[in-house]
């Protein structure tokens, strides 16, 4: 089991440049076995998430080749209908797979994902969209069976604006008769990219970004060439490094427009931050100030994904913030870890109340999930003394490719046993 040993106070200073987006790059990855050609995918983190993906591509028999973040996949032969069940319980973002196995070959079998690390994570959502196209899906004994002649274009709204149900719905009718439209979709820029790589193969979509999402299926695909865009969390999780260590650091390959909802929370609370480009500076030299309420939303609200980050930041800044979770049911696992290191943090039900504390001390804590664990991480870089974060291979390194590499360029004390 890796941990990582972190000795707090040390300042953050220096330059980083951002890895391609976890969540952009999974679908990505899902999609590239709908054209049976070739994919060539610059930008791909290295991640246990995607490693475990490419994995699963091979397996159904996809060629992948992998190396200094390019990934080439080709997908030309008959492929595998059958998802083994184990790389889907290693990562419940597999579940993306039956949209595009749906639209390359009418039928995927695939393990229930079950619920994961932030609570129960339902799929009904994706299968009354897909229903509604026309597959027919019995669940029986952990599996879930679809099949299709050929799926049908159709109006779906969705109940809740899901980034992986309008994901998964996308990939299905890229290839499905007539159009698709999806109302109430999700406007992450994830989707835009999925949008993006899947128009570059041939695929009509458009309205990615927006509420309304236009699929018109096509039969003729070529190969595609993409770059994956910059992983707004990981941008957002060294803005917070910077914020809590009273740093002063640049961020270089991002996209601005996503980090809105970060920098304006950094910002309320004390740091400056300076928009260039495709990077932007963060400079936070005097005592962080409590924001009063951070409210998790869908995009553009703030991301479920950073609130955890988040918290670990207003631990240490003056006054009381409330955090509401919206998204998901049970996020805040890392509050009793936060809590061991001095943290002060009331939970009721979806909100959290924190109380600005003058420090936090080193103390041996577990990752819980995976933003949980790079929040420990955080508090870590600023507690007194010694902090051990356990648990790192299993949830960290899900979504950051070497986090102690990037902190320690920057000046932190962390290393990885
Ligand atoms: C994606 C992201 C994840 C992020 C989340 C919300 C990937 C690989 N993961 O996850 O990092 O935290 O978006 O921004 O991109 N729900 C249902 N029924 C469904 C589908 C979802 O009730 O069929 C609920 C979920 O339980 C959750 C909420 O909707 O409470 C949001 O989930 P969703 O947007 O689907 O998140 P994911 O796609 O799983």
């Amino acid at each position: 089991m890796d941990r990582y040993v972190i000795n707090g106070g040390h300042r953050l200073e220096g330059e980083i440049k951002v890895d391609g987006s976890k969540n952009s790059v999974l679908p990505v990855l899902a999609a590239t076995i709908i054209s049976g050609k070739e994919s060539v995918i610059h930008n791909v983190p290295e991640l246990k998430d995607v490693d475990l993906l490419i994995g699963l591509l091979r397996t159904i028999g996809c060629k992948c080749f992998f190396e200094n973040n390019t990934l080439i996949v080709k997908s030309n032969s008959q492929l595998e209908t059958y998802i083994p069940e184990k790389p889907v319980r290693e990562m419940r973002s597999s579940i993306i797979l039956m949209g595009s196995m749906l639209a390359r070959h009418g039928q995927v079998k695939i393990s229930y994902p079950g619920g994961c690390e932030i609570g129960p994570r339902p799929i009904d959502i994706h299968l009354s969209g897909l229903r509604r196209m026309g597959a027919k899906i019995t669940e029986a004994h952990g599996y879930i069976n679809c099949e299709c002649d050929k799926l049908k274009g159709v109006e779906i709204n969705l109940d809740y604006p899901s980034v992986g149900a309008t994901e998964n719905i996308m990939l299905a009718a890229t290839t499905a008769e007539g159009v698709t439209i999806i109302q109430n979709a999700a406007k992450e820029p994830e989707i835009i990219d999925l949008q993006n790589f899947l128009n570059g193969m041939g695929a009509k979509i458009s309205g990615a970004g927006s509420s309304t999402v236009k699929i018109e299926g096509v039969n003729e695909f070529h190969d595609v060439e993409h770059t994956v865009i910059p992983d707004r969390i990981v941008a957002g999780t060294l803005m917070a490094a910077a914020a809590i260590t009273g740093g002063n650091i640049v961020l270089n390959n991002i996209i601005i427009e996503h980090l809105k909802s970060v920098s304006s929370k950094l910002s309320e609370s004390g740091c400056i931050i300076a928009e260039y480009q495709n990077s932007l500076h963060i400079q936070c030299n005097r005592k962080l100030k409590a924001v009063e309420v951070i409210k998790t939303l869908p995009y553009p609200g703030f991301a479920t994904d950073m609130q955890a980050q988040m918290m670990a930041v207003m631990t240490v800044a003056k006054g009381t913030s409330i955090f509401i979770e919206t998204v998901f049911e049970s996020r805040y696992k890392h509050v009793e870890e936060l809590m061991k290191m001095g943290a002060s943090i009331k939970v009721d039900g979806r909100t959290a109340i924190v109380r600005g504390v003058k420090k936090l001390t080193g103390a041996e804590v577990k990752a819980g999930d995976l933003r949980g664990g790079a929040a420990l991480v955080l508090a870590g870089l600023v507690a007194e003394g010694t902090t051990m974060v356990d648990n790192v291979k299993l949830h960290i390194d899900r979504g950051y490719d070497k986090l102690e590499n990037k902190l320690a360029r920057l000046g932190a004390d962390i290393h990885r046993v």
